[in-house]
């Protein structure tokens, strides 16, 4: 029996004295406010204070917290420094997806005891035990440097509309600990399921008899490839190449071969080389030029190992003649998109239907591809996404679903969990994929971009996953955002025995970026014009066409933000000089890199629809829009909150689940501001119209609209210049609206010609960057950042994206590189912690696009992809 405190309180625990802190917390104790992103003391998701100093509670056997005092998340509201930080982390933006923000507050709180007024360096220092993958950690700073200085109740707009720095509608849960995560709101009497993967990367197996072998382990069940009725998946709907469990073939090490399920003491005591399996292990093909050989043949189907080949061709009828020449080759790495949380996820057969609770991106593409597999009608799946603990694309594929469904359906009489662990997430979820891009530009005299010529390839792993979105997109952004006369781009995805390469962030623009931008350099360089001059000479404008022969209409900001960095670039190039002088260790240099984005899906439709009510609750706005920390919750609270004129603090939100909401697409490819933004305008406004029209006040009047009283019916005041109306709705009465928006796209035709996007995000990014020449180590000191936004519907949170995305980008260039099979852990896979944050400065550019919401477009991607060059 162990004695402690926990958040003040006296509690007596029967455990074993070896199992781990965070383990207590969550399962014994029942505060599951203390995440778990690696257990091994690596992304310090799980810190809490034991007597009075930081530490990472996985790493504790709670025998050695006897008679401690431990706090908790849950129990930081109960002081006034902790009340304070949870207050400054939503309200300056601290808090993103919030899966680190526990323990990015319990590390905070640490430097605060100990220092009143920190430093920054400080502050760096005490939090530099939690990793956050998503704000690029400026706002935590920011909001423990505002804590010390005992400032954090902003004055923030009443009403929370368009433009306003509201903070996130959700933010309160994400700092209280309330969130429910993917492995926070597991039912007691789950069973547990444990996934036995493939230790190779190529090879043919034979399942011994599992039957036998559950039995004698005290196990329930379990599951192969015979149990599943469709086992194939996929992103596309003509593409289902992945299995759920492999049948007699493996194409990667990590691959899913069959699940075992039972009581979780007795699934997590399994000893994986008992399970009975015979292997036989077969030369993998890895990389590019060994799949290009055909060294070994992925799938039977595909003879050369090419997943796709696409392209883009074009030839203007002005040609100039080109004086200078640039061909550069670039590869990259596979990249890991290390969220915090790893996968996780229950489901329950409820009659004929299966309830699926999981960590999702996607949930409409998960429900109907839980319904494939299974053989189900669509509406015989209800997909309820958890909060999502980070996701930038890897959450987009299906992971635990398929496994859960299974299970699920067939031990109908109680639910089944799955949790990932950090080596399982990271050896088998999808990654960037690697590039090898041969890339030319040439320009004519006057410094105007003449021809671009370029073939990237990518490594798309086993199976196919988003491989034909990024080997169709990088043909069309591989000019990057110039405007070129002659355009020649091809984009080849090859099959290797890796895991599958996804989406990440980009879908491949990133890479490419990285190509363009070394091609832009030289030219300027042989040209003598100044870098950034050049590219602003070059900036696609509006009435310039694309490499797909698209005619952009409006909203192309590029020029105006190379124009913001001017200033900054002129004083840096000066400052590095002097320094270069001073110093004979360290030189200091200046980069600048460009970039555009087509928003949502390419040449394909892309639709989002939203519903807002008013009942006698209150306005409720139900949107399938995942938020996986990008704020897209808050952004169309305040779109909704806008078009109806009514506060966004009325109106309450209901999300993600499939039950309760219409189809809002998935969140990737930067559109959810775009695209469900606009349905959502689009619905505000009609729901406005049908409450004026029912209190009988002209539909053009310039009247706000306040909730005065809801429960047994709800009454709403309307006033404007001309006086106040009452408007009463009893119970059972609903007004309703829909809005829907798709888009406007084309298809390419044979050469890529087209309109793939209805619109461009465009930004530049400079950034100062000292070298130790002794040491051969690279330090971004300092990044700014002009993004044209279209309009930002919320600062704080568009900002928040920017940071977050330099951040990756940063690790893209200088430290991420994942190698399968070796670097399954965050140890060995290393992201930017908060130490290496440089100082960022972000200019907001304003260039409406004319059916965005108030002009706006997306930001998601855009942040990273300047970065890397
Ligand atoms: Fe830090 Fe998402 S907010 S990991």
């Amino acid at each position: 029996m162990i004695t402690l405190r926990v958040n003040d309180r006296a509690v007596s625990l029967n455990v074993p004295l070896h199992k781990r802190l965070a383990d207590v917390l969550r399962d014994d104790l029942s505060l599951p406010g203390t995440k778990i992103g690696c257990n091994a003391g690596d992304c310090g998701a799980c810190t809490v204070q034991l007597d009075g100093a930081q530490c990472c509670a996985c790493l504790v056997p709670i025998g050695q917290a006897a008679n401690s005092q431990v706090l908790t998340v849950e129990g930081l509201a109960d002081t006034v420094l902790g009340r304070r930080l949870q207050n400054a982390f939503r309200t300056f933006g601290a808090t993103q997806c919030g899966i680190c923000s526990p323990g990015m507050l319990m590390a905070a709180y640490d430097v605060l005891t100990k220092h009143a007024r920190p430093t920054r360096q400080q502050i760096c220092d005490g939090l530099a035990g939690v990793l956050c993958r998503c704000t690029g950690y400026q706002k935590i700073i920011e909001a423990v440097e505002i804590c010390a200085e005992g400032t954090t109740d902003a004055v923030l707009s009443e009403h929370g509309h368009v433009g306003d720095r509201l903070p996130k509608v959700d933010g309160l849960a994400k700092v209280d600990g309330s969130e429910v995560f993917g492995a926070d709101g597991i039912p007691k009497n789950a069973r547990w399921i444990r996934v036995i993967r493939s230790p190779f990367h190529h090879a043919t197996f034979q399942l011994g008899d599992l039957r036998l072998f559950a039995q004698r382990a005290g196990l329930l069940r379990a599951f192969t490839a015979a149990d599943v009725p469709r086992n194939g998946f996929g992103i596309y709907p003509t593409i289902k190449d992945q299995p759920v469990f492999a049948t007699n073939k493996v194409r990667f090490k990590g691959e899913a071969v069959c699940a075992l399920v039972g009581e979780r003491a007795r699934i997590e005591a399994i000893n994986l080389d008992e399970v009975p399996i015979t292997w036989t292990e077969h030369p993998p093909v890895f990389g590019i030029a060994e799949s290009e050989a055909a060294l070994a043949i992925v799938h039977a189907d595909k003879p050369n190992n090419v997943l796709i080949d696409g392209h883009v061709r074009r030839s203007s009828a002005r040609r100039d003649a080109s004086v200078a020449r640039s061909a550069v080759r670039v590869s990259t790495t596979f990249v890991e998109h290390a969220y915090i949380e790893p996968e996780a996820g229950w489901a329950e057969r409820v009659g004929d239907r299966l309830h699926v609770h999981v960590t999702t991106q996607t949930p409409y593409m998960d429900r109907d591809e839980i319904a494939s597999v299974m053989q189900l009608d669509p509406t015989a799946v209800r997909l309820v996404p958890t909060a999502c603990g980070g996701g930038f694309g890897g959450k987009l594929d299906m992971s635990v679903q398929p496994i859960l469904a299974v299970a699920a359906w067939h031990l109908s009489d109680r639910p089944v969990a799955l949790v990932y662990h950090r080596n399982e997430s990271m050896a088998s979820t999808t990654k960037r994929h690697p590039a090898d891009i041969s890339l030319s530009m040439e320009a004519s005299a006057e410094g105007k971009l003449t021809r671009c010529f370029t073939h990237a390839k990518f490594d798309t792993g086993a199976y196919a996953s988003w491989g034909p979105t990024v080997a169709t997109r990088v043909p069309i952004h591989a000019t990057g955002p110039y405007a070129v006369q002659d355009v020649s781009a091809r984009g080849t995805a090859y099959f290797t025995h890796c895991h599958p390469s996804g989406a990440f962030r980009g879908f491949g623009v990133p890479q490419a970026a990285i190509a363009h931008e070394a091609a832009m350099d030289a030219l300027a360089d042989q040209l003598r014009i100044d870098r950034l001059e050049f590219r602003h000479r070059n900036a696609i404008r509006v009435g310039d066409a694309t490499a797909t022969g698209q005619v952009l209409r409006d909203s192309a900001g590029l020029a105006e933000c190379v124009d913001a960095l001017r200033p900054r670039w002129a004083e840096w190039h000066t400052s590095v000089e002097a320094f270069n002088q001073r110093s004979a260790t360290h030189k200091r240099g200046v980069g600048i890199g460009c970039m555009w984005y087509g928003i949502g899906n390419t040449s394909l439709s892309n639709p989002s629809s939203i519903r807002i009510t008013f009942d006698h609750r209150g306005f409720t706005l139900h949107s399938g829009a995942i938020d996986i920390g990008q704020g897209s919750n808050t952004i169309l609270t305040q779109i909704a909150a806008d078009a109806l004129q009514v506060p966004s603090a009325q109106i309450a939100l209901v999300t993600g689940d499939t039950d309760q909401t219409l189809d809002a697409g998935k969140t990737s490819a930067s559109r959810q501001t775009y695209v469900s933004g606009q349905a959502t305008q689009r619905a505000g406004l009609a729901l406005r119209e049908a409450v004026l029209r029912r209190a009988a006040v002209p539909a053009d009047a310039d009247a706000r609209i306040r909730v005065i009283s809801q429960g047994a019916f709800a009454s709403l005041l309307i006033s404007s210049d001309g006086g106040s109306v009452e408007l009463r709705l009893p119970i059972g009465e609903t007004l309703e609206a829909i809005g829907t928006f798709d888009p406007p796209t084309t298809p390419q035709d044979a050469d890529g010609q087209g309109e793939p996007y209805a619109c461009y995000a465009f930004a530049a990014q400079i950034a100062q960057v000292e070298v130790d020449l002794e040491l051969g180590t690279t330090r971004v000191l300092k990044v700014a950042a002009a993004h044209d936004v279209g309009r930002a519907i919320n600062p704080t949170q568009v900002e928040g994206q920017i940071h977050g995305g330099i951040l990756q980008g940063l690790g893209l260039a200088l430290m991420e590189r994942y190698i399968p099979g070796k670097t399954e852990n965050l140890h060995d896979y290393l992201i930017p912690p908060i130490g290496d944050t440089p100082e960022m400065e972000v200019f907001l550019i304003e260039a409406p696009t004319a059916l965005g919401p108030h002009g706006a477009k997306g930001v998601g991607e855009p942040g990273l992809v300047p970065t890397a060059p």
